[in-house]
């Protein structure tokens, strides 16, 4: 390599041909041995490049009839070292003994996870009835999680939601204290005193609960919470909205029905059970046997809450907005992991975390 470039003392065909079938030969051994750096350096460095130095060495010294034979030459050489760069498989690869023709890695195209796909279906069917997202935070204050949601402290109520709490808060105010959220309801909270009604969001994510793993509990599982909040919003407009959501997510035959139930923060409250997707509503082991499933709750946003909502914007410097007297709105909240379950007829909520291809690429 890079040994001193010979002296040519006639400039005839023969001699030309020889000097450079030389030069080729060598561009193509070091094409073998050399990486694509180490070879362009070699002959297209700019200094001590073998090209430059073939240059200085016989163009220029070349008598003016032997200029056109040799530029040609001289180019072919150049033409032959950029090929070999432009395809650089051919340098060094070939000399490790790397098949250069074997189909490369094969690397599966990522698909979105089954949870998150009937996540992102739930919140479209709300997108298409003029909803807007929204999302807040997983380390929440006892003050969006409980107090503001009418939970107050010590009311047995909070018994429902067994929490997980971040340690050495005691020092702090009960409303301040931290802890995981619960469900996504503490977001209504924050969407209110942050905007004045009209309000129609969805709000999708993870909450936690103390918990002990089974077939159908995690300790930490997905929500989507829906709010409507305006003038004239009646039980009417939540019955509808719901069972066209329904409808939506697991066909137009589905029934919905509603049953009184009760969270501190709607009133009246409702659970909504729609008619058994696997036995179309006659009985089976999936139901129970009552040709029903159970799948979200609901109801009228509590008076109460507007009350703490207009106090914290008020609080903020905001204008209260929400009279319960001219205001009135509906929410409700779902498990994702529930029904992702019932759509792909899923009984172990476990396969969703264990991360077990053979699970996933059924959803791919
Ligand atoms: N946040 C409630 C829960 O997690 C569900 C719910 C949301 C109920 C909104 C009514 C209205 O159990």
């Amino acid at each position: 390599m890079n040994e001193a470039i010979p002296q040519l003392d006639s400039f005839d065909e023969a001699a030309l041909e020889d000097a450079f079938a030389t030069l080729t030969k060598e561009v193509h051994e070091a094409a073998t041995t050399e990486d694509a750096e180490t070879f362009r350096l070699h002959w297209l460095g700019r200094k001590q490049g073998r090209l430059k130095l073939v240059s200085e060495a016989w163009l220029k010294s070349a008598p003016p009839e032997a200029r056109k034979p040799l530029g040609i030459r001289f180019n072919q050489l150049k033409q032959q070292i950029e090929q070999t760069l432009e395809a650089p498989a051919t340098v060094k690869a070939v000399s490790q003994g790397i098949d250069i023709t074997l189909p490369g890695t094969l690397r599966a195209p990522g698909v979105p996870h089954p949870l998150l796909k009937t996540m992102h279906e739930i919140v479209a069917v709300f997108h298409h009835l003029g909803y807007s997202t929204n999302l807040g935070p997983q380390v929440e204050t006892d003050f969006y999680n409980f107090e503001a949601l009418n939970f107050p402290p010590n009311h047995p109520a909070r018994d429902t939601q067994d929490t997980l709490v971040i340690a050495k808060q005691q020092s702090r105010p009960a409303r301040d204290r931290l802890l995981m959220r619960t469900h996504t309801s503490p977001v209504q909270i924050r969407t209110m005193i942050d905007q004045a009604p009209p309000i129609r969001i969805v709000i999708p994510g993870k909450v936690h609960r103390n918990d002990a793993a089974d077939a159908t509990h995690s300790p930490i599982f997905h929500q989507v919470e829906g709010l409507c909040v305006d003038t004239n919003i009646t039980f009417s407009d939540l019955k509808g909205t719901l069972d066209h959501a329904m409808k939506a997510l697991f066909g137009s035959g589905v029934k919905t029905r509603f049953f009184p139930s009760f969270f501190p923060f709607t009133e009246p409250s409702a659970d909504v059970q729609i008619s058994c997707i696997f036995c179309n509503g006659k009985g089976c082991r999936k139901c129970k046997h009552s040709g029903w499933i159970e799948l979200l709750g609901c109801g009228m946003v509590d008076p109460a809450v507007f009350a703490a909502v207009d106090e914290q914007r008020t609080a903020q410097g905001h204008q209260p907005a929400y009279d319960p007297k001219k205001i009135t709105g509906f929410a409700f909240g779902m498990g994702v992991e529930r029904i992702a379950m019932i759509q792909h007829g899923i009984s172990d909520i476990g396969h969703f975390y264990s991360g077990d291809m053979r699970f996933l690429e059924q959803f791919a």
